[in-house]
């Protein structure tokens, strides 16, 4: 009997897994017995959270925007595991600017990692999830797709994209036995906060009704659950982890 959580027949890609959220989601999935094929830019990081997963995690670097690169990936995951059952959307860019203050190189930037990445993952693994039987792609997308955000014109909008692409990619994928859906976390304790410099002060925990940013852990869990047979009739939604923040 297979045991709720059980992740033993899951095989993974998590891109953007060297730190912050998917590296938790990437620790969480092997936990429950997933094999996980960790990728990310960042080359020394990723490889040192890989290693200290053991057997069944391993490190590959890869630019999510590079589509060649997303061959290898898949072809890698394959190779090394056997199959690949689930594909994790994680990797992404935050900067702070306004609509006038965007300029093309940070547009570029936003709709090459953020939105071109997730397409060019799902259309490498669409038909390799397919050969392994079915499985599942999990988008992270954002509170920034829910709303009209302030500050981060760029941002907003690449996630609005991944947002759309995730409904209809849940459409055309679900009679080829692959399930897409969106997590939309709301603020999450991970080095993006801090570095696009958004407070985390009293005024802001007094928007989020839990009182306390989510942890990684917190979006792990839902990650690994929409990747499970737990989640089998579950597919294009939009699953909020915000603590009430967008209630
Ligand atoms: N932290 C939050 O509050 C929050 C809220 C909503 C959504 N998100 C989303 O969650 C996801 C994870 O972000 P995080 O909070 O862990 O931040 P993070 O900055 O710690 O992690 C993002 C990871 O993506 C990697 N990355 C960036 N560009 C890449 C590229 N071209 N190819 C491969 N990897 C690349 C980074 O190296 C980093 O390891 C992102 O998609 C982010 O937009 C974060």
């Amino acid at each position: 009997m297979i045991e709720v959580g059980d992740l033993s027949a899951t095989v993974a890609i998590v891109t953007g897994a060297a730190r912050g959220q998917g590296a938790e989601f990437a620790r969480l999935m092997c936990e429950r017995g997933a094999a996980v094929l960790l990728t990310d830019v960042l080359e020394e990081e990723g490889e040192e959270v890989a290693a200290a997963l053991g057997e069944r995690a391993a490190f590959v670097p890869h630019d999510v925007s590079d589509p060649a690169a997303w061959t290898a990936v898949v072809a890698q995951a394959e190779e090394r595991f056997g199959k690949l059952t689930a594909l994790v959307n994680n990797a992404g860019v935050n900067r702070r600017a306004t609509l006038p203050e965007t300029d093309e190189e940070t547009w570029a930037l936003h709709l090459a990692v953020n939105q071109s990445g997730p397409f060019y993952g799902m259309r490498e693994a669409a038909p390799a999830i397919e050969r392994a039987g079915g499985g599942a792609i999990v988008n992270i997308c954002s509170g920034s797709a829910l709303y009209g955000s302030h500050n981060f014109f760029a941002y907003s909008a690449s996630k609005w994209a991944l947002r759309g692409m995730t409904r209809a990619a849940a459409v055309e994928l679900a009679p080829r036995g692959i399930r897409v859906n969106g997590i939309f976390p709301g603020l999450v304790e991970t080095p993006m906060v801090e570095e696009v410099g958004i407070p985390t002060d009293a005024t802001t925990l007094a928007r989020i009704p839990l009182g306390r940013l989510a942890t990684p852990l917190d979006v792990a869990r839902a990650v690994a659950f929409l990747v499970s047979p737990e989640a089998d009739y579950l597919t294009g939604i939009e699953l909020l982890v915000d603590g009430g923040m967008f209630a």
